[in-house]
């Protein structure tokens, strides 16, 4: 057994094999990034699969490095980098090492933040954090408030959560309740309406305008329309920062809408909560501060690592529909600060400690710069494209994200339909993942198939994104050939 210390509890005895285990397991981790040649070894799911299945979990490695060099093989070896300038795919971002020094405290002590007894003053960090942020939109003292959660998703699903149950506190029956977000809103939305037992129909998709923002018109007709058929909007979503075009919709016209229809008013800025630290675009967040709950992802353009992300609220009162007591655990009369009584989940971990850490080290300044170079890079891509004929764009972003696709008018002899040119984009993205040397994503725009960037990386060059357009080029040339016969 060559790495004994990797195969005990982690107890003051022995802490100096913790620090040995992490070295070795560090050491790994920097020999792996010296050897690495791309974002990813582009490996189908099948080949990913089998060595995975072929491991026998009822049989333990007696060497811990022999486990590390099993774990290399299985993942690390084919991992996805979003530390690697081509890399520019979904909202990954890279990482900043105070961040990570937390991840490792953090796990080892394990703090759980449910309740007082169980974190001390990671409960005070964690509130401060909380306090900091929701300042940072705007939310008044001393009623602001929020929560850690485990990202956007979550966070939405939980603002939803409180928006129906200041809803029912007026006696709206559930099955009236309609929430209305833009259709180019996250996922999340609806599926929280789904979680919360209200149905898909209760999200109603509001439509967009020419830059794929919230029509505020469109919302005020639909609102209107609600009341007409005896229904009651529960809450409007706005999004700052859309997954898709990085668009941010109209906030201030939409408090106006919402103040006026007296409608809970979120914002689901888990991609653009970032600007909140932008000296240079905090502006384009303009209206948040009128809103009743506001989604950020730490782990989007804050740059760190999962989990971490925040739901914060005006008013903590609305806190209290997600509370429950128990004796066991957080009894009503206790006057223990509980975060549990504020949150979706009970044990939790302490992801308030990678942000304590990244602004006692860096400060928050740093982070906005990282994240105004990224939305400087979107921008000088999108004008470098646009004159790019070969290239179709879509809109402009107000963050980082460019959505485009290969659209030679030459190819072929009469050039490609619409169709195949999609099937063109989606063969062209297939071959770059296989290739390894980029990752891009894909969307589809009304119903037709486009690749996307996401870019994250403060440390991608214009250049570094124009290689990648132009492998996109290579294989759209090459694979255009092929395409109109397959296609038509
Ligand atoms: C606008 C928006 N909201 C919410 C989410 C969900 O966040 P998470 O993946 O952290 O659950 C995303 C994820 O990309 C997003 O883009």
């Amino acid at each position: 057994m060559s790495a004994p210390h990797l195969g005990h509890l982690f107890h003051p005895d022995n802490a100096r094999d913790y620090t040995r285990g992490i070295s070795e397991a560090l050491d790994l981790l920097v020999d792996k990034l010296d050897t690495l040649d791309g974002p990813t070894t582009g490996l189908s799911p099948e080949v990913a699969a089998k060595p995975v299945d072929e491991v026998d979990l009822d049989t333990p490695l007696t060497d811990g490095a022999a486990a590390l060099a099993e774990v290399s093989r299985l993942w690390l070896d084919d991992a996805v980098w979003f530390h690697d300038p081509s890399y520019a795919a979904h909202l990954n971002c890279p990482v900043v090492i105070p961040a990570l020094v937390g991840e490792l405290l953090m796990s080892a002590v394990n703090t759980s933040m449910d309740t007082f007894d169980q974190s001390v003053g990671a409960t005070f960090m964690e509130r401060r954090l909380v306090d900091w942020t929701a300042a940072r939109a705007g939310y008044p003292e001393p009623t602001r408030d929020g929560i850690f959660t485990s990202g956007g998703s979550q966070s939405n699903l939980q603002a939803l959560l409180l928006a129906r149950g200041e809803a029912e506190r007026r006696g709206v029956p559930v099955d009236r309740l309609r929430f209305l977000t833009s259709a180019d809103s996250h996922f999340s939305i609806a599926k929280s309406a789904r979680l919360l037992g209200m149905g898909e129909d209760a999200a109603i998709s509001v439509p967009t305008d020419a830059d794929h923002r919230m029509d505020v018109a469109a919302l005020r007709k639909a609102l209107d329309d609600c009341v007409v058929d005896g229904l009651v909007p529960a809450a409007v979503v706005a999004t700052a920062g859309t997954t898709d075009f990085g668009v941010i919709d109209p906030l201030h016209a939409i408090a106006e809408a919402c103040q006026d229809f007296n409608v809970w008013f979120h914002v689901d800025a888990a991609y653009g909560g970032g600007l909140l630290v932008s000296p240079r675009y905090r502006h384009l967040l303009d209206g948040i501060e009128r809103s009743d709950s506001v989604t950020v992802d730490y782990h989007k353009t804050w740059f760190q690592p999962v989990s971490s992300s925040a739901l914060l609220v005006r008013d903590r009162a609305s806190l209290q529909h997600a509370s429950w007591y128990a004796d066991y655990l957080n009894p009503r009369e206790s006057e223990n600060p509980n975060q549990v009584d504020k949150s979706l989940q009970t044990t939790r971990r302490f992801d308030a400690l990678k942000l304590w850490l990244t602004l006692r080290t860096m400060g928050a300044d740093q982070i906005g710069a990282y994240l105004e170079s990224v939305i400087d890079l979107a921008r000088e891509v999108y004008d470098v494209l646009s004159l790019q004929p070969d290239i179709e764009l879509v809109t402009p972003s107000q963050l980082s994200t460019v959505v485009f696709r290969y659209a030679d008018p030459h190819l072929g002899s009469t050039g490609l339909d619409d169709a195949a040119v999609c099937e063109l984009n989606r063969r062209i993205r297939a071959e770059m993942w296989s290739g390894g040397r980029s990752v891009v994503a894909a969307t589809k725009v009304d119903g037709r198939q486009f690749l996307k960037l996401t870019l994250l990386n403060p440390k991608a060059s214009l250049q570094d994104i124009l290689d990648i357009i132009e492998q996109v080029r290579t294989l759209g040339l090459t694979l255009g050939r092929a395409v109109p016969e397959v296609a038509r």
